[in-house]
């Protein structure tokens, strides 16, 4: 039966990548291998400069009535000045909460032909495979209450809040656990609990909620060491579970060591398998338009989209392959070149994936 994606490009980056993605696509289904009909919807900056909404209602309903949705990224210097609740990024916000998408599966993975791409020693980081579970739909990223007053003083006060109920925290450790379950059964749930009563919460949670998985080897850090012990030995980890914030943070410091930002893909789930799929980085408004984006990372999402919402597991296969192929010939966007190897452009790439899918 065929499958619904929706597309959402977004800004900066966003179209170029997904544009690459988008190639992946569309030979797998010219051959065979998927049957997805696909359809595309404004998001992020692109939405608000059309309809003054960085999310408008027809792309979350779309999204809704979507199996899965791609997404390029959203944000850019162009829409800083607007008020909070028209960024693009609230568009991306609101497709998270509106999706119930509250399980964010980051792996950082090392592909080997890469281990002289990161800034850490091979050894440190070869054979790398992380799994980072980020809670997506809590924490102070939710939390209220939230935003700026004046106080009678005319001086400002900003406030956000963490907030996180033990149901939260219980799905969100359930999916790790059972994601560990299949891999080293080792997870490592981050915490600030010797300062954060939310997050002591937290830790309790986890450990009662390990009491059904006898098999886990459950450990707990915290988030300054986690930070630490990422670039110190990154290896020790297996799956990482987290709150919503300390998850973007220690992704962001995750993916450098798979020797680029634009090597991490990303699934976020809800409760009944729908996802959203995208790299973890921006539009990075520094290298947009230049043709110059790593697309991989975009890709590899679109390699997870069919694994976890698609039930397409060879045709993910077949993508993950084709991107290994591609960096054993050489070829390299420029955040992941070193000496001797073949610098190409975003589109470039995408053809080479393309090729090594066949
Ligand atoms: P960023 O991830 O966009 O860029 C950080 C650095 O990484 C930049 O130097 C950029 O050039 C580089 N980079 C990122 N992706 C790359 C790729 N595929 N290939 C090569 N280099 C790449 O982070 P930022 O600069 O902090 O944020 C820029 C904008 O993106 C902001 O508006 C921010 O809110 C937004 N943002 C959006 C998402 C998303 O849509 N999921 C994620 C993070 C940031
Ligand atoms: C990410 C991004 C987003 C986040 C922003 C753009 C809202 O940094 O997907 O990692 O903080 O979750
Ligand atoms: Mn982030």
């Amino acid at each position: 039966m065929s499958k619904k994606i929706l597309v959402v490009a977004g800004d900066g980056i966003g179209p170029e990548i997904v544009a690459e993605a988008m190639k992946v696509l569309q030979a797998l289904q010219a051959d065979g291998s998927i049957d997805v009909s696909i359809e595309d919807a404004l998001i992020g900056g692109a939405a608000y400069d059309a309809v003054g909404d960085p999310l408008p209602a027809e792309t979350l309903e779309a999204a809704k009535a979507s199996d899965a949705v791609l997404l390029g990224a959203v944000g850019g210097p162009k829409w800083e000045p607007l008020h909070i609740s028209k960024r693009p990024e609230k568009g991306l916000l609101g497709m998270r909460a509106g999706l119930g998408l509250f399980a964010n599966l980051r792996p950082a993975i090392l592909y080997p032909q890469l281990a002289d791409a990161s800034t850490l020693k091979a050894d440190v980081v070869s054979g790398l495979d992380i799994m980072i579970v980020r809670e997506l739909t809590g924490g102070i990223y939710f939390g209220q209450p939230r935003g700026v007053e004046t106080l009678p003083s005319g001086e400002r006060k900003g406030v956000n809040t963490l907030v996180y109920t033990e149901s939260e925290v219980e799905r969100i450790c359930r999916v790790a656990f059972d994601i560990a379950m299949k891999r080293g059964k080792k997870v490592c749930s981050v915490d600030k609990a010797n300062v954060l009563e939310c997050t002591e919460m937290w830790r309790e949670v986890a450990v009662k909620t390990a009491a059904d998985y006898p098999e886990i080897d459950l450990s707990h850090m915290y988030v300054d060491n986690a930070a630490m012990q990422l670039v110190r030995a990154p290896k020790q980890f297996d799956v990482m579970v987290t709150t919503n914030m300390f998850g973007d943070i220690l992704s962001d410091c995750a993916a450098m060591l798979t020797g680029s930002i634009g090597m991490l893909p990303s699934a976020s789930l809800n409760a009944d398998g729908q996802g959203m799929y995208e790299p973890i980085h921006g539009s990075a408004p520094d290298i947009a338009g230049k043709g110059v984006a790593n697309p991989l990372a975009t890709i590899l999402s679109v390699a997870m989209m069919l694994r976890y919402s698609l039930d397409a597991p060879a045709a993910a296969d077949r993508i993950e392959k084709a991107v290994s192929q591609v960096l054993d010939q050489g070829l390299r966007t420029a955040d992941i070149m070193s000496e001797g190897m073949r610098q190409v452009g975003t589109a470039e790439m995408g053809d080479a994936v393309v090729a090594a899918l066949s």
